[in-house]
């Protein structure tokens, strides 16, 4: 945040840690906070006026929640100091919210991370440093200590180094031989100009760190100054007050409110943060430098792969950019009626599958032929229909809703398909040809495994097509083509609403793909007509949530649930096990039935609770006959099936059904999963566990 008119600092405080708790869902073991000190040098006649040379930045780091910071902050910062106003001109402070990557999760392992105890240079960082113990070896010997484990706190330090070394007076260039290679510009420097400004020190900073980072820095030697600079890492500016419209090039000292009135500038990893403040943001694009100063901003770009020196620092150039706007309400992103976030985005699936459908289901004409329009998709169809194959990469749920996706794919368009979890493909260095359509499925575009496999895609030349909840993530802007699926925003670390979306999307995706078959017109009507339904099956099957609740009473103190699926719901099966393990902490399988017989049956017996997903579909009298098989073991079974199957499916008093609307097979994923949702949630709630915040997990995992 980098403020410019005179108020309360309480003011800054409280939009910094409202920023923070928008970002908690992101991670929440540790947080810090950094804000221009109080302690005045000088006081004439009473009056307390910071001149900017004598701000000194105040830091606090916490173990723990939100919370905790806080409590922390208002112990230690006093009410006077609180309610100064007209003290700062311009007022930058940082923020971070932590999900421990290297170090446990303590105080200084917490960010903003420090240069030293004078705080010279701060950072917060989104990311890994990969490079980072090269250059600490570097800077042990040049005399730097650090005090965490962190892959963060070299980033300070380098850059004190690289501001104390470009000051320095009179050093002769012989003494900068002895230091290692990647320091040679230091030599130039010496024969150059010897003041330096902010973004050209972190430029400096930049040319040698490798890894994916998003950074905010804050510097005592300048005050009143923030820059924020990103490779890999998502990174937006936004910007309150501009009274011209958004998409204009941007910075332009026109558009920004005449002096006197508020002008705020907010740096955030997640729009979530900002959208209470504006809708007006900057999407910082990889190798640029965003740089405010006396509430004005400037962008550089700055080609991150190592430069040659010209007698100086690394050169930087000028740009403007457009501005977008968010298209993010506040609403969506509080909790409402509901007590948690995955209770809200459970509930909310009818609405957020009518968002996914709006626009994008024709009905026929007289013709009767109904279709799908997906106009992200459009001036690719051609070469994905003559592609040799497609090729599903994703994460998590992710990959889950592309396996629920992928038997109406191979249907409907006749290419094979196969699935890639998108670490695993990475570690093979699995072949992916120029004749590959590779689909990237993310709800936040920005998970750092799918990331890199859309680079290496994108590198052995397939057409690249993204499916994200995010508009301007990384993977809805590097990839070719692509659907955004607009479930709206998904806060819940464990992944409901976006899941059917994404099933929806790629329901639609196949239609799309197969329209030019007509033998299957009648098939791709009848799925479009169940799509038309979908919301109004998804409202009946909540209607289940307190039968949901008992089951959850009666599986409270089991120690693991397997969930047996095949054909379209096998993916149910593994993410229903998916939710309740990330959620409920409860050791939770998803079980391809068909392979039942090899493995799995040893674990049957009478107190393992079973569920066993029998819906109608081609592959129901083989799940009957699974149901037989694990009876005759006394297996202890839960049936999911179709409404007015539960006496032909269940063997016996003792199993225990949970009835479903019934609609198109290749639809019907969507609605096994919410009792399996609603399950997981209700266990989780009851077991005294944290919903939205599952222990050690992240809802974006920007980091490898
Ligand atoms: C994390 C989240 C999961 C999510 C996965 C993939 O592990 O906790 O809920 O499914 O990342 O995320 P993405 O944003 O790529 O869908």
């Amino acid at each position: 945040l980098n403020y410019r008119v005179n108020r309360e600092r309480r003011y800054i405080l409280e939009v910094l840690f409202n920023g923070l708790r928008r970002l908690e869902y992101r991670g929440y073991d540790s947080s810090g906070i950094c804000i221009d000190s109080c302690d005045l040098p000088t006081i004439s006649n009473g009056e307390r006026r910071v001149s900017s040379q004598y701000l000194n930045p105040l830091v606090f780091r916490q173990a723990g929640n939100i919370d905790s910071l806080v409590r922390s902050v208002y112990e230690e910062v006093n009410e006077t100091d609180l309610n100064l106003e007209e003290s700062f001109p311009v007022h930058a402070g940082i923020a971070h919210t932590r999900w421990a990557t290297h170090g446990e999760p303590a105080p200084r392992n917490s960010h903003p991370q420090s240069s030293g105890p004078a705080n010279e240079f701060l950072v917060v960082h989104n990311g890994v440093i990969t490079n980072y113990e090269v250059l600490k070896e570097t800077l042990v010997r040049h005399g730097f200590t650090f005090e965490s484990e962190t892959d963060t706190e070299i980033i300070p330090k380098l850059a004190k180094f690289v501001y104390d070394n470009a000051n320095e007076e009179g050093i002769p260039a012989e003494t900068y031989y002895t230091i290692a290679a990647f320091f040679l510009f230091y030599m130039l420097l010496c024969a150059g100009d010897q003041t330096v400004t902010f973004s050209q020190v972190i430029i400096e900073v930049m040319r040698h760190l490798e890894g994916a980072y998003a950074l905010i820095f804050k510097s005592r030697h300048y005050p009143n100054e923030l820059i924020a600079c990103k490779r890999g890492s998502p990174l937006l500016l936004g910007v309150k007050d501009l009274n011209e419209e958004a998409n204009r090039a941007f910075p332009d000292d026109k558009l920004l409110t005449k002096d006197g009135k508020p002008k705020e500038f907010f740096f955030s990893s997640d729009a979530q943060a900002l959208v209470e403040h504006t809708r007006k943001v900057l999407v910082i694009e990889d190798g640029e430098v965003v740089h405010l100063k006396d509430g004005g901003v400037s962008i550089l770009k700055f080609g991150c792969e190592k430069t040659k020196n010209s007698g100086g620092f690394a050169r930087a150039a000028s740009v403007q950019r457009a501005l977008s706007v968010l298209e993010m309400e506040v609403e969506q992103i509080n909790k409402g009626k509901y007590e948690h976030y995955m209770q809200k985005e459970i509930h909310e699936q009818p609405e957020s599958l009518t968002t996914t459908m709006r626009g994008r289901l024709i009905r026929g004409g007289s013709s009767k032929a109904k279709s799908v329009l997906l106009g992200g998709l459009k001036d690719n169809l051609k070469t994905i229909r003559r592609s040799r194959r497609i090729v599903f990469i994703g994460c998590g749920t992710s990959y889950n809703a592309a396996l629920a996706a992928r038997p109406i794919l191979e249907e409907l368009s006749g290419i094979p398909v196969s699935m890639e979890i998108a670490s695993d493909l990475l570690d093979r260095q699995a072949p992916i040809y120029r004749e590959d359509t590779a689909v990237f499925v993310s709800q936040s575009g920005e998970t750092a495994d799918t990331l890199l496999a859309l680079q290496y895609a994108l590198e052995n030349g397939a057409l690249c097509v993204g499916i994200t909840n995010t508009v301007g993530s990384a993977i809805a802007r590097h990839t070719h083509c692509g659907v955004h699926i607009n479930a709206g925003c998904e806060i819940g670390v464990a992944s409901t609403k976006a899941y059917t979306s994404q099933i929806a999307v790629m329901a639609m995706m196949a239609l799309v793909i197969g329209d030019d078959t007509i033998s299957s017109q009648a098939r791709r009507n009848a799925i479009i007509d169940g799509l038309v339904d979908l919301p109004n099956k998804v409202r009946e099957v909540l209607k289940l949530d307190q039968e949901m609740k008992d089951l959850a009473k009666l599986l409270i103190a089991e120690q693991s649930l397997l969930v047996f699926g095949r054909g379209y719901n096998y993916a149910t099966a593994l993410e229903g096990a998916l939710k309740v393990k990330e959620v409920a902490l409860m050791h939770s399988e998803g079980i391809l039935a068909g392979e039942m017989k090899h493995g799995p049956l040893a674990l049957v017996d009478e107190n393992l609770p079973i569920v066993v997903i029998a819906t109608r579909d081609g592959c129901f009298s083989k799940q009957q006959s699974v149901i037989q098989q694990l009876h005759a073991r006394k297996g202890r079974l839960i049936v999911m099936c179709s409404k007015g199957d539960a006496s032909s499916v269940c063997p016996s008093e003792s199993c225990r059904v949970i009835e479903v609307p019934q609609v198109e097979d290749c639809l019907q994923p969507v609605i096994n999963v919410i009792p399996l949702q609603l399950l997981a949630y209700h266990l989780t709630v009851l077991r005294g566990h944290n919903v939205d915040q599952p222990r050690n997990l992240a809802k974006s995992v920007t980091t490898q």
